[in-house]
């Protein structure tokens, strides 16, 4: 049998094609515009996914056999607010997780109904990217549109919707909402009154290895696919890309290193981080995991090479870098805000530390250690709640890169395992669809078969010295800008 994933990705759809055991035969992918309306707001057009979501979907079943296709499941960018009127018409261009624009309504969410509310609610507080604050910001500056919202749904629940006509979501995307009790994986009756809608508006919620459905006949034959193709819920990118790298199951570890930044950590027990700096989720394994998220990652240096340096050659520009721990500039990789563990979307992308003998080579290396250091704060929360952890597994676009792996596997002191394929999020998405397809038992069944290390970044007793001391130095860096950064808005 085949399986397909779809990665509904920030910058692009990304799909792949996977036999039965684990062999991945194709990958296409789709690139779709991002809009910033405003500084520090970020929007897409559903439209825009289904339709490349299509356009890729033919591509790959271009020689191929179509016969053999037995589902297709999803990893997609979480938390973004998709909402249709009573026609299924898009109402407005969705807002994304890494649109900053509700911190009024996290203001009101955290103080006036209180994070001890939210986190009995729902296991979290607010953050300005997730879901429940963008329903009030909708409520609160655009009354005409709430009052026509006939479905709320996630990205890539949108693409489900589109191919099986069912509105679904999935536990590890629906944790990210602030509507769902993750820890009774249902959703809260007291977050849905206090966003004043109502739960037939929501989706039903599937374990991300369930079938929804099969895809509608219509899209069936456009895509020369028989009709029996489960369509199965998947999971947020996240949680999908764990299961594409084998972090399923407890005390497991991914970076995932894409336009956000994340440190994933499996568990079978349902926790929550005292202070909430930390996500607490549901997993697509049918467990639980904790997440810190940084909102700008390898798209800080994409940024840096695309727009300010002006290359494409991110490989020529690293071999320049030749003093790894001696780095006298540093970078805050705020470019989008910060999420965790901040939680500050006034926030801002800094430099500091140049002379005159800085170098391009220096500023380079600063962008790197930024996000390294950053993922590194998260990290530190993780440990500080007793969690240990001595090894990850690393996927992402950022993931490529040997050096950037090098620097991480020193700045965090733990093992980086590369695996065979970074593609996390779409594997996770096709391997999930082969779990619903009866292919392997269960998630963590087909984890184990089909997920292989192929090397291990190790770090080094004296760089990992050399980053402690850039990282103390590191840390005082944002407690020194904090004021500003809410002058200069
Ligand atoms: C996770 C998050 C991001 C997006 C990126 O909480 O906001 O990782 O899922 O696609």
């Amino acid at each position: 049998m085949l399986y397909i994933g779809v990665d509904l990705g920030t910058s692009a759809v990304k799909l792949l094609l996977m036999d039965g055991n684990g062999a991945i035969q194709k990958i296409v992918s789709r690139e779709y515009p991002l809009y910033f309306p405003h500084p520090g707001w970020s929007e897409q057009n559903p439209e825009d996914w289904f339709t490349k979501t299509m356009e890729g979907l033919k591509e790959l079943m271009a020689d191929c056999d179509t016969s053999q296709v037995g589902g297709i499941s999803f990893g997609g960018q979480m938390h973004g607010l998709v909402i249709l009127d009573e026609k299924d018409q898009v109402i407005r261009p969705a807002l994304l997780w890494n649109d900053g624009r509700t911190y009024e309504e996290c203001d009101y969410l955290n103080q006036v109904i209180g994070k001890e509310k939210l986190s009995a609610y729902t296991a979290n507080i607010s953050f300005t990217g997730f879901t429940a604050p963008k329903i009030l910001w909708v409520k609160n500056k655009e009354p005409e549109n709430f009052a026509r919202i006939q479905k709320i749904m996630l990205p890539k629940d949108y693409i489900a919707y589109k191919l099986s006509g069912v509105h679904c979501t999935d536990v590890s995307d629906a944790s990210g909402m602030l509507l769902f009790d993750v820890k009774n994986r249902c959703w809260s009756q007291e977050m849905l009154k206090i966003c004043g809608i109502r739960k037939e508006q929501l989706a039903k919620v599937y374990e991300s290895y369930e079938a929804v459905g099969v895809l509608l006949p219509e899209i069936a034959e456009e895509l020369g696919l028989p009709k029996t193709v489960k369509v199965v819920a998947g999971a947020g990118d996240n949680a999908a890309a764990a299961v594409g790298t084998g972090t399923v199951g407890d005390g497991m570890c991914n970076i995932s290193l894409g336009t956000s930044g994340t440190i994933f950590i499996s568990s079978k027990k349902f926790g929550v981080d005292r202070h909430n700096a930390l996500h607490a989720f549901a997993h697509a394994d049918g467990h639980y995991h904790l997440m810190g998220c940084m909102l700008s990652a390898a798209s800080c240096n994409k940024w840096w090479m695309d727009e300010i340096i002006g290359t494409q050659d991110y490989a020529a520009e690293q071999e320049a870098i030749e003093k790894l721990g001696e780095n006298h500039v540093y970078f805050l990789p705020y470019l989008m805000g910060e999420r965790s563990p901040h939680n500050n979307p006034n926030a801002r992308g800094t430099f500091v530390g140049m002379t005159m003998d800085t170098t391009r080579a220096d500023m380079t290396q600063a962008v790197l250690e930024g996000v390294a250091f950053a993922l590194r704060d998260s990290f530190e929360v993780a440990k500080s709640l007793g969690i240990s952890i001595e090894r990850t597994k690393i996927c992402g676009g950022g993931a490529k890169s040997p050096l950037w792996k090098k620097i991480i596997a020193n700045v965090m002191n733990i093992k980086v395992d590369v695996i065979e394929s970074e593609e996390g999020p779409a594997l996770g998405g096709a391997m999930l669809a082969a779990v619903a397809c009866g292919e392997y038992k269960d998630v963590e069944e087909a984890a184990a078969k089909l997920v292989k290390v192929t090397d291990t970044v190790e770090p080094t007793p004296e760089l990992a010295a050399k980053y402690e001391e850039r990282y103390q130095q590191f840390k005082e860096i944002y407690p020194a800008c904090k004021a500003l950064f809410d002058v200069i808005q």
